[in-house]
């Protein structure tokens, strides 16, 4: 670990598809991080690289994981790999930056932090949209007792999730496909940051109603907290109403009500090309259009939202507002303004002051196990009809 705050951090990127093209922008805009090298399976997206980054290219992950001038690799492949993946970094002594969710069950989690833990590396699996500023906000007024204590989390979330396009393993369950897994992992963890944590139990039913889409594309959840305080979550991916209705427009939203009209029946009738269609939104293919419209905005303006959040306390609620968060209390509301920042920043800075002051990573694999065994259990939850007990919360948030 070297003791100077301007070590400049280096990223290896193992794949560079949708996710990585927004994560690049966080990337570009911190002084003390370079992408130099990545890894993927398609040779368009390893050229492009090379060009826009001058970085080093490899077609596999393992090649990527032996190259010595990298200090950390970011796993964003498909869900199915960031298991073998970060393991593969962990046994070459990189630190390792995981997207969510972390992986497809707790098992693999629990051998993903067994691995880092070995090889003395850091695993930092953030990237939900926890880590913004608004909710970290939020946390911290719920955090300091001003309105009493916290009694109660609610979420809605609705968006055009199934819409958008998707390849095979984003609507195959069994790869961790459909909203649960790809998009679950923001609101569990926002509700498990601002609740403390340790869970004790999920209820919930998991609806599969778009044929076109054969994976969960809504769910709602009934959690509870060890200590008794609840919380519920709506996720509806349909593309019907979007909660950025009610958000100022603040969304996460990717097309016009007109546009929707079309794709659906573009859907029904076969008439999309799914692959071509993320192929578009790629890195090196022309994706930064269709990201910054599209999942998730990446440019630092405030709209990259997951819905509407409201945490009560005794004494008062705290929720997002335009221009930051607002807090009720006795004496009305007042607004606290929070600024923007681009998608994944905070994971490159948490990481970077690991490696520079040897902060400790919050954003842990034991977090994320347990933010993953939520997924898991609303599945499970709704397949059997009952409460599910959690066994693996904690973790060091
Ligand atoms: N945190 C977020 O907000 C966020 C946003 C988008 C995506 N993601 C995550 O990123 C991951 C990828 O999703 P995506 O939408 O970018 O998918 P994608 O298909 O666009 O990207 C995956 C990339 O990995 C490459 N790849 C596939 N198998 C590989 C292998 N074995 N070795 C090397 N490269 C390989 C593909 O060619 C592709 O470029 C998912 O886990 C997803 O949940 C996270």
């Amino acid at each position: 670990m070297e003791a100077t705050a301007t070590r400049v951090m280096r990223l290896g990127l193992a794949g560079l598809g949708v996710g990585s093209s927004m994560f690049l922008k966080a990337v570009d805009v911190f002084p003390n991080a370079r992408a130099v090298a990545a890894a993927d399976v398609r040779a368009s997206a390893r050229s492009a690289f090379e060009q826009q980054y001058q970085g080093r290219t490899y077609d596999s992950v393992a090649a990527l994981c032996a190259d010595p001038d990298v200090d950390v690799i970011w796993v964003a492949t498909p869900n199915q790999f960031h298991c073998e993946h970060a393991i593969l970094a962990a046994e070459h002594k990189k630190h390792i930056l995981c997207t969510k969710p972390m992986a497809l069950t707790v098992e693999e989690c629990e051998r993903m932090c067994a691995a880092a833990e070995r090889n003395r590396v850091q695993l930092l699996c953030g990237q939900t949209y926890s880590m913004s500023r608004d909710i970290q906000t939020m946390h911290q007024v719920v955090q300091s007792g001003e309105l009493g204590r916290l009694i109660a989390i609610n979420c809605w979330l609705y968006t055009d999730w199934l819409l958008k396009p998707r390849v095979g393993e984003e609507v195959d369950e069994s790869l961790g496909g459909g909203v649960v897994y790809r998009h679950g992992p923001h609101l569990f963890d926002t509700v498990r940051l601002l609740g403390g944590g340790n869970l004790r139990s999920v209820r919930a039913s998991v609806g599969r109603w778009m044929p076109e889409r054969p994976c969960p594309g809504n769910f709602s959840a009934y959690l509870e907290f060890a200590d008794g305080t609840p919380a519920t979550i709506v996720y509806n991916g349909y593309g019907y109403f979007d909660t950025s209705e009610l958000t100022w427009g603040i969304g996460n939203r990717m097309y016009s009500d007109e546009e929707r009209i079309a794709v659906r029946r573009a859907l029904r009738s076969g008439a999309v090309d799914n692959e071509a269609a993320k192929e578009g939104m790629r890195f090196g293919a022309g994706g930064s259009d269709a990201t910054s419209r599209g999942s998730l905005q990446s440019d630092g303006q405030r709209n990259n939202w997951f819905g509407i959040t409201v945490a009560s306390c005794e004494r008062g609620d705290v929720r997002q507002s335009q221009a930051g968060i607002y807090v009720y209390g006795d004496d009305g509301r007042r607004e606290i303004a929070v600024t923007g920042e681009p998608y994944g920043l905070a994971d490159v800075r948490e990481m970077h002051a690991f490696l520079t002051q040897g902060t400790p990573i919050t954003h842990d694999g034991r977090w994320a196990t347990a933010t993953l065994e939520v997924g898991t259990a609303i599945v499970e939850s709704a397949r059997e009809r009952r409460e599910v007990m959690l066994h693996h919360q904690g973790g060091s948030l």
